[in-house]
């Protein structure tokens, strides 16, 4: 089970009594408004999504690390942060970070400070050699993260991807277990 504990959080594996927080997220059209492959439109499609993280987190070959921000001092739920596994190879293994949080939790440095977390984790426990992330360009708070995070731009994709009936760009950065020592050192 991972647990892994910050100056106000605590970033953790799933439990079946997440089922209504993680359904508000899921189903927040605010929240997911770029993360629509992801926006649940029913209880029992967001149960499922719980069952594949709690069951990923009962496997042996895990390749996905879906993690549940809450508050340390309150224990409210606040949120999601994830891995997931894109490589494994000899040469240490690939992962992507994703995150999405309550809208009343927004600007208070919560998803850098748990970004921050797992990376370490990732490049720590996980035997990481390069953590990958990426947004639409017009998500400017998500790519602040990024930013903070001293992660570097890798790539500028122009007209990627369809949302909402618009054509949009993408941009993508990266750590690399390197970079994160010498950052982190
Ligand atoms: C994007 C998101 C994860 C940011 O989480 P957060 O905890 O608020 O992030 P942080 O406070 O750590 O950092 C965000 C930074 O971006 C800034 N920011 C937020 N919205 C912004 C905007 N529209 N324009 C410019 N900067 C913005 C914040 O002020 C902050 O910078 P600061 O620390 O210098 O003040 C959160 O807003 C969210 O869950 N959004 C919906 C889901 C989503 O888009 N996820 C990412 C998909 S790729």
């Amino acid at each position: 089970m991972i647990r892994l504990e910050t100056d106000r959080l605590i970033i953790r594996d799933h439990i079946e009594e997440d089922i209504v927080d993680l359904h508000k997220l899921l189903s927040d059209s605010k929240v997911m408004y770029y993360l629509q492959d992801l926006k649940t439109n029913s209880i029992e499609e967001s149960k499922l999504n719980l069952r594949v993280s709690i069951n990923e987190s009962n496997s042996d070959s895990r390749e996905k690390y879906f993690l549940a921000i809450t508050d340390k001092k309150t224990d409210e739920y606040i949120g999601e942060i994830g891995v997931t596994k894109l490589l494994n190879s000899k040469f240490g293994n690939k992962f992507e970070l994703g995150y999405f949080i309550l809208e009343k939790y927004w600007g208070n440095g919560i998803v850098t400070e748990s970004s921050r977390a797992l990376l370490d984790y990732c490049f720590n426990e996980l035997d990481a050699m390069k953590i990958i992330t990426g947004c639409n360009k017009d998500n400017l708070g998500s790519e602040k993260i990024m930013k903070k995070l001293d992660m570097v731009k890798e790539a500028e994709f122009i007209k990627h991807v369809v949302l909402h009936g618009k054509i949009c760009d993408c941009v993508e950065y990266r750590m690399l277990q390197e970079e994160w020592e010498k950052h982190s050192g």
